[in-house]
């Protein structure tokens, strides 16, 4: 038999950052977090995947064109063997079911934004690789969108959160196993349709510490980071949920910004120290931070929330209706700066396409 299939999965950006593994092979982290997940015009990967009887070497991967080594162990492998093995105890338990589980697999893979750009490229690539192999595999009626999750944590812990659309948290979970570290929906996308993202890129250089290696050696060496496990984003978990619930665009936007914030003092606590913003970066906090004191001096509240990642990047969220305003305002205060920004609705999560 030849079976093949095709899904594609949107970036999600985390309002309450993930930072920190306590089990770095299963990919367990440290804290809960919360994302959103973007919508797929503009930032999405698209995954096609064919099992094959006639291919002879094996199981093969192409990124966006090139091929990539999946290798025996690792996060390809094990994000491709947990699938697979689902599927191996469906058609052991089913015989009736097509034996195609010892197949070689040849997966192809392609984002449609410029992967140096640093935008949560392995969330979006993750998700979209569990979601076509367990279509391939026709791992549904077995598994949730949860259960899924688990394999994408596997492969980058951000990658779970891309499985579901709107608002979604990543659960830490507590056992060893990892079996309940997983990503649960907060409230899908038609909850709060008025809620947009726009993407500022300050820099689409791909440079500086990537995100797996500077979060361990922030565990190692930050006492802040312990302070932030314990104190800071149990309750601000809960506090996201309920702004999130209520619509409550003042509370979301202080959460989100004291969040970022409080991960890149993170990064800075890291010994050595760890600069993901630059000072693009630091102007667009400080014009935030600027255009919310006026609005809220006039009574009406905050008006824009910022994010950063693992680098210089400005994440901006707003209502769509302050969305124009907003792009006018950032346009005019960096005229020199060329941002390729992008309007983003919210999205569903990783999807048959
Ligand atoms: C700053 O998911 O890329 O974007 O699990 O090692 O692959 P690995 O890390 P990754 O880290 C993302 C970190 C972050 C915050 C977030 O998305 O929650």
């Amino acid at each position: 038999p030849i079976i093949t299939a095709t899904c594609s999965a949107p970036v999600n950006i985390a309002v309450i950052k993930y930072w920190g593994k306590r089990d770095t092979k299963l990919i367990l982290p440290t804290n809960d977090s919360l994302s959103v997940t973007l919508d797929q015009d503009h930032l999405r990967s698209v995954t096609t995947a064919r099992a094959d009887i006639s291919f002879q070497k094996g199981d093969r991967l192409w990124l966006n064109g090139v091929e990539e080594e999946i290798g025996t162990e690792g996060r390809l492998r094990t994000c491709i063997e947990e699938c697979r093995k689902v599927r191996k105890g469906m058609e052991a338990k089913d015989g009736s079911l097509a034996k195609i589980s010892g197949l070689p697999l040849h997966i192809c893979s392609e984002n449609n934004f410029p992967t140096a750009a640093g935008l949560a490229s392995s969330a979006s690539g993750f998700a979209a690789l569990v979601a076509t192999l367990a279509a391939l595999y026709g791992l549904k009626p077995t598994l949730n969108s949860s259960d899924l999750s688990k394999f994408a944590r596997q492969g980058s812990g951000s990658a779970c959160r891309s499985l579901f659309g709107g608002f979604v948290a990543w659960q830490s979970g507590t056992e060893a196993s990892g079996d309940d570290s997983l990503a649960i929906e907060v409230a899908p996308r038609e909850h709060w349709p008025t809620l947009q993202a726009l993407i500022c890129v300050v820099s689409d250089a791909k440079k500086g510490t990537p995100s797996t290696a500077g979060m361990q050696r922030t565990v190692a060496t930050s006492p802040l980071l312990q302070h932030r496990i314990k104190d800071v984003v149990p309750a601000r978990m809960e506090a996201m949920r309920k702004a999130i619930k209520d619509h409550d665009f003042d509370s979301f936007a202080d959460l989100t910004m004291a969040d970022s914030n409080n991960f890149h003092a993170c990064a800075l606590d890291t010994a050595p120290p760890i600069f993901y913003m630059n000072d693009v970066s630091r102007a667009i906090v400080q014009l935030v931070e600027e255009f919310n004191r006026a609005s809220v001096a006039e009574g009406k509240g905050k008006r824009i929330a910022y994010t950063y990642d693992a680098g210089p990047n400005a994440v901006l969220y707003a209502e769509e209706k302050e969305m124009k305003t907003i792009l006018a305002v950032i346009r005019h205060y960096f005229p020199n700066t060329d941002f390729d920004d992008t309007f983003n609705l919210l999205g569903a999560g990783a999807n048959a396409s």
